[in-house]
């Protein structure tokens, strides 16, 4: 397996295997890999004849007051996990590399931030669309796989994508959960004894939404509220948001008669946890 930090070098070797007519798939990744993130590099695996994951914090999707510097790493485990996986290229370039000092250029979107994480973490969206382009013009692959966890941002992503024609397919990864359902994430590192239990509500919490949806309630705000309460029941919680919307435009709903997508932000302690759900009315 490869590592290249430098962009020429991630550019030639990618303009090399589209010459000899190899398939190229890309999963970007801000590093501190778990099953999550390898099991997008499974689908991707399958996809493709060069196969490239990026490692890299991007810190223009932080605001100052986030988790910038504190973001965990530790590139020899990523390394030796991606090698496993048959990973053929790292690519994880330093800061510097991808923002000059004079970097003054960004890729927004005007509707989907402004639902959802997009209200509380306002330059998210275009930190994460901004380095997801620059990665695509560098990586330059056919195929690129994100995950549902996220699903705002995996929305952005196609949208983006759609908008500025980038001939490039989009695929989306379940979401992968530890045994008791809280989903996987770097930031679950974070978390103490306590606050690791408080966080299995998200989960329960959408898994309560769907059976209430299946017993025929149909309000969507009896359920936000029901939800909030108990969320909010478990110790060092803190709701950002409980939201039930359309999956596409990400727009509230309030009778639920079709697929909606439940998505949740919570604080636990300190750290900012993300879970979502598509409620179907069976
Ligand atoms: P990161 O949080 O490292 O996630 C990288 C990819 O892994 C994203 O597509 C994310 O949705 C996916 N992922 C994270 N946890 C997952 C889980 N439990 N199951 C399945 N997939 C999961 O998302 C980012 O980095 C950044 O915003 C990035 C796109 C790299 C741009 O900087």
């Amino acid at each position: 397996m490869k590592i290249i930090k430098k962009v020429k070098e991630m550019q030639v070797c990618a303009d090399r295997a589209r010459l000899e007519s190899k398939r190229i798939a890309f999963v970007p990744t801000m590093g501190y890999l778990h099953e999550g993130h390898l099991s997008l590099v499974r689908i991707a695996r399958e996809l493709c004849d060069l196969l490239v994951v990026s490692i890299f914090v991007n810190p223009s999707q932080f605001a100052p007051h986030e988790d910038f510097e504190a973001y965990p790493r530790n590139f020899q485990r990523d390394f030796d996990m991606t090698e496993k996986e048959g990973v053929d290229i790292i690519f994880a370039p330093e800061v510097g590399e991808l923002y000059s000092a004079n970097f003054q250029t960004y890729v927004s979107l005007e509707k989907i931030p402004m639902h959802l994480c997009g209200i509380s973490r306002p330059i998210f969206f275009r930190g994460v669309a901004t380095v997801v382009t620059k990665l695509f013009n560098i990586v330059k692959p056919h195929t690129a796989v994100f995950g549902k966890k996220d699903y705002q941002q995996l929305l952005v992503i196609r949208r983006m994508v759609s908008d500025l024609h980038m001939d490039i397919d989009i695929i989306g990864g379940e979401t992968i959960r530890e045994h008791d359902g809280l989903a996987m994430s770097s930031r679950n590192t974070y978390l103490t004894k306590t606050q690791r239990e408080s966080a299995i509500s998200l989960n329960n919490a959408l898994k309560k939404a769907q059976k209430a949806v299946e017993s025929k309630i149909t309000d969507a705000s009896q359920i936000v509220k029901q939800t909030k309460e108990f969320i909010s029941s478990h110790p060092e919680t803190q709701i950002d948001y409980v939201a039930i919307c359309d999956p596409e435009t990400l727009e509230d709903i309030q009778v639920i008669n079709r697929p909606a997508l439940m998505a949740l932000a919570v604080k636990v302690g300190s750290t900012r946890l993300i879970d979502n759900m598509i409620l179907n009315t069976k």
